[in-house]
């Protein structure tokens, strides 16, 4: 695992860094693509990239991380919206490169399915971009998570719930309950996991992630046992480092 310290706009260069050598070396790879709002700076320097130095994303695809269940499809927070506005309509993936669990099927478990044969199908995820949650999940992987899991449905925690009223208008009550996921399992099968967490709130979690002893409690922690992770945070995460 490498750590990198540096100020939030540093870390975004440097995820963006790894996103554009491995587009520049593998037009076509597969990318994992998170929500929330740790890798927003990210997203803003791969589109100004993309403007400016021409880095394309034409022949790549992504996978989103997690969807929530039961918002309506034109829901500006149904993570399918987020990642459109915040990345795939910024740059020029090809129409329906972009995927992600769908949290509207009438079946989720099929849909979870469906989810990790395309993923599957794909060949894997060559980049996996991650934040963390103040508890610890990785994706929406709540504590107590099977280290092993597969995407599927999970219940958000209280603590979660509120973490994500800001974008809600800040009433935890339109925060939806139930959530898709792609599992921890799927997480670990990326080849490459950078992770960003900026900010004091995210500071045990960081620590238990890089340091603490791996276990459910501590999702993050699994990505002790991965080949490859890039942990980049600021000052204020590494605080407890
Ligand atoms: C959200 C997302 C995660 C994200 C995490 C941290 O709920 N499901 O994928 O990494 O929680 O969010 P943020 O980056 O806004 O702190």
């Amino acid at each position: 695992m490498e750590v990198v310290i540096a100020p939030a706009d540093e870390l975004a260069r440097l995820a963006a860094d790894a996103v554009e050598s491995l587009l520049r070396r593998k037009p076509d790879a597969v990318l994992g693509v998170a929500t929330g709002s740790s890798p927003l700076k990210v997203y803003d320097e791969l589109a100004r990239r993309h403007t400016q130095s021409g880095l394309s994303f034409a022949r790549a695809t992504a996978f989103m991380l997690d969807e929530y269940v039961g918002l309506p499809a034109d829901h500006p927070e149904r993570y399918r919206n987020v990642i459109e506005t915040e990345i795939a309509s910024r740059v020029d993936f090809a129409p329906g490169a972009v995927q992600g669990p769908d949290g509207l099927a009438e079946d989720l478990a099929a849909a979870c399915a469906a989810y990790e044969q395309a993923i599957a199908d794909a060949g894997g995820v060559d980049l996996q971009l991650l934040g963390i949650g103040t508890d610890g999940h990785i994706g929406f992987n709540e504590p107590g998570s099977s280290l092993a899991s597969r995407t599927r449905i999970k219940t958000l925690t209280e603590q979660t719930r509120a973490d994500n009223a800001r974008f809600f208008g800040g009433d935890v009550t339109q925060v939806p309950q139930h959530c898709l996921t792609q599992g921890l399992g799927t997480i670990m099968s990326a080849r490459h996991l950078v992770m960003l967490a900026t900010g004091r709130s995210k500071a045990e979690a960081v620590h238990q992630a890089v340091e603490g002893p791996v276990s459910a409690m501590w999702p993050g922690t699994i990505m002790q046992h991965h080949p490859h992770v890039t942990v980049l945070v600021d000052n204020a995460a590494a605080s407890r480092l």
